[in-house]
């Protein structure tokens, strides 16, 4: 574990750097109880969409929030290895040539051109059923009940009715399956808080889960979350405008040619960052119960509407 760490950037620091040895070791070549054997080329492929890179928030958010309710950070680090482990495989289908066909991701190539695209499919599924298994075992929580609630939740969050669900409206409003139609703002928002917000939300109530909150709190921490994960997807169509591709590790400049419905699309760039500025303050406010035990999530806050990559 790292040492007391104090600024918002050594803190989101020391849970990468957890989190990044967490994710080497369950993503071993060791099969466990239950499997038969590990591929080598597909835990390769696993190794490569997961390691080595990204700014790991959603664990960070999940070790924050949990830490607000006093909840021991060997679970909470663990819950946020199945959330990344899940937002991996997002990365990687979103990526594929039949979603958004990007071949660069965190600084490098793209799994299917790493590999290829059966492979990258495969890792995909094999990361998401993965984040079920690390949310079932005993490490994660002592109470079953709480393990089984973070089950259902982060199906739930990455599904039908969430990021899967979110992907799809996405894919359909480039006017792909049928003509094309411009979006409202309101089914702009819905979007996005399916695709994008669904797992920062899980990140929140997560911690909230771990720590057996009442009622009040785990609304307070879904109403940060909310707005932290509108304003997430704000953010990235921003630096889909306004960054680089050395920057980002991302290619840059695609989602107005894709015709990608985004807030900055519908209300132009300083429009979206107006909007992105009273989603922070949403999000502040929301904290307002746990006055100053909740800074680290307010600078989390600040970190999504300003960071550069
Ligand atoms: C990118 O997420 C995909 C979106 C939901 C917009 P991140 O910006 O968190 O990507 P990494 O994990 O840091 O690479
Ligand atoms: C991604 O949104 C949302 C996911 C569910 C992965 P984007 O397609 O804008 O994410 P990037 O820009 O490729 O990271
Ligand atoms: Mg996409
Ligand atoms: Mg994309
Ligand atoms: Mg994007």
């Amino acid at each position: 574990m790292s040492s007391q760490p104090s600024s918002f950037a050594d803190k989101l620091n020391a849970v990468a750097s957890d989190s990044e040895a967490l994710l080497a070791r369950l993503l071993d070549g060791t099969p466990l109880s239950g499997e038969t054997a590990r591929p080598e080329r597909l835990i390769a492929a696993m190794r490569h969409a997961v390691l080595g890179g990204g700014k790991r928030l959603r664990p960070f958010l999940v070790v924050e929030s949990a830490a607000l309710f006093d909840a021991p950070r060997e679970g909470a680090l663990l819950t946020g290895a199945a959330l990344e482990l899940l937002h991996c495989y997002s990365l990687v289908h979103d990526d594929l040539p039949a979603m958004d066909n990007d071949d660069l991701r965190r600084g490098r190539p793209t799994v299917h051109k790493a590999y290829d695209e059966a492979t990258a499919i495969l890792a995909g599924d094999a990361l998401l059923t993965l984040a079920f298994d690390i949310l079932a075992r005993d490490e994660v929580h002592n109470d079953a009940g709480v393990r089984i609630a973070l089950v259902r939740d982060l199906a739930r969050a990455s599904g039908l009715g969430g990021m899967a669900g979110g992907q799809m409206l996405d894919l359909s409003a480039e006017g792909r399956f049928a003509a094309k139609r411009m979006l409202s703002e309101n089914e702009i928002v819905t979007l996005q808080a399916m695709k994008t917000g669904a797992l920062l939300r899980f990140a929140c109530r997560a911690g909230a889960i771990l720590g057996q909150a009442n009622a009040v709190h785990l609304a307070a921490m879904e109403q940060y979350g909310a707005a932290i994960g509108e304003a997430f997807q704000i953010a990235d169509d921003l630096l889909d405008v306004e960054g680089d591709a050395a920057t980002l590790g991302k290619a840059a400049g695609k989602d107005a040619g894709a015709g990608k419905a985004t807030l900055v699309a519908a209300l132009g760039v300083a429009g979206a960052r107006a909007k992105l500025e009273s989603l922070i303050e949403r999000a502040e406010a929301a904290l307002a119960p746990f006055g100053a035990k909740a800074d680290t999530l307010r600078a989390a806050a600040r970190f999504i509407a300003e960071r550069r990559n």
